[in-house]
């Protein structure tokens, strides 16, 4: 059962879990040169990069992960859970974070820590959320997907537009404390992957973590641990009965559910929306 959304600052965010006090303590969160920030547009990648995290974080050991919720490992500053949660966190921190850019903790800017954006294809992150939105019960029904599909284009979904999230993110390109790596980059080279994110996190990692990272942050370990597969979660946040949080963790799912039509839509409204950005991420 939906509890309504509200607006701050012309972003959309549900009423359950979020408040515009919470939204404005993750602004003013205090940051340290050593926090490292994983921070998506939902249903990008997010839980599966907060898992390579906390493995990189342990040098592989599978304990960390296997014994705490991600919620804890790497809580999600903007909701007011999370942010009490990050407030006790040890240091080095681990944080999660869907904000947009012009929200997110004024103190990161000018400070060494570290941003590693997620970025996915938008056609599968629209089915990913579409999905989630029927479990997740702080988000209102989705209607049809033709619905949904249009209220995604124009940004009237929770966090706002994926267009303006990842326009907004993609400025910070270029800065030494910035990473950006997609979903699909994840999917075709797992391994390579999580070498590029030691390398930029200064954890060089040898062969025998990097194989224990691999397996402990594939989709099938992921579904099959209590601790990063939200089985946990209370159900009145989220209805596992119609559905499960890791629902098929592959790229191109959008194929099996937009009509030519209606990915020919998108793909104008992408082209209006991201040209100039530049990204070149392998999309199919
Ligand atoms: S959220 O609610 O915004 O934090 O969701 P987020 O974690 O960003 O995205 C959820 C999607 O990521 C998929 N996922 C994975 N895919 C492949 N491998 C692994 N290990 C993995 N872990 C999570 C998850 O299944 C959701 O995508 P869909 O397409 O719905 O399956």
């Amino acid at each position: 059962m939906s509890h309504g959304y509200f607006q701050h600052e012309g972003i959309t965010f549900p009423g359950l879990l979020y408040s515009p006090r919470g939204i404005e303590a993750a602004r003013e969160f205090p940051v340290y040169d050593d926090d490292v920030f994983n921070v998506t547009y939902q249903k990008s990648g997010t839980v599966w990069m907060l898992e390579i995290l906390s493995l990189i974080h342990s040098n592989g050991d599978p304990q960390w992960v296997q014994s705490v919720p991600n919620w804890d490992r790497g809580p999600w500053l903007e909701t007011l859970l999370g942010l009490r949660r990050a407030r006790g966190c040890p240091r080095p921190r681990l944080l999660s974070s869907h904000l947009p850019v012009q929200l997110f903790p004024k103190a990161f800017f000018g400070s060494k820590a570290k941003v590693i954006y997620t970025v996915r294809n938008p056609k599968d992150v629209l089915v990913s959320l579409y999905h989630f939105a029927r479990i997740f019960r702080p988000y209102k029904d989705p209607g049809t997907l033709e619905q949904f599909m249009e209220r995604f284009l124009q940004g009237d979904v929770p966090f706002g537009s994926w267009f303006d999230h990842v326009r907004g993110w993609m400025e910070l390109r270029g800065q030494e404390n910035f990473f950006c790596i997609s979903y699909e980059e994840l999917q075709q080279d797992l391994r390579g992957s999580v070498r590029r994110l030691c390398q930029f996190l200064d954890r060089p990692l040898g062969g025998a973590a990097v194989d224990a990272i691999v397996a402990n942050a594939s989709f099938a370990a992921m579904s099959s641990n209590r601790m990063s597969n939200f089985s946990l979660s209370p159900r009145f946040i989220l209805d596992m009965r119609r559905g499960t949080f890791l629902r098929k963790g592959i790229s191109g799912d959008w194929k099996n559910h937009l009509t030519p039509e209606q990915s020919a839509r998108f793909d104008h409204v992408y082209r209006e929306r991201m040209g100039g950005v530049g990204l070149t991420f392998p999309w199919d």
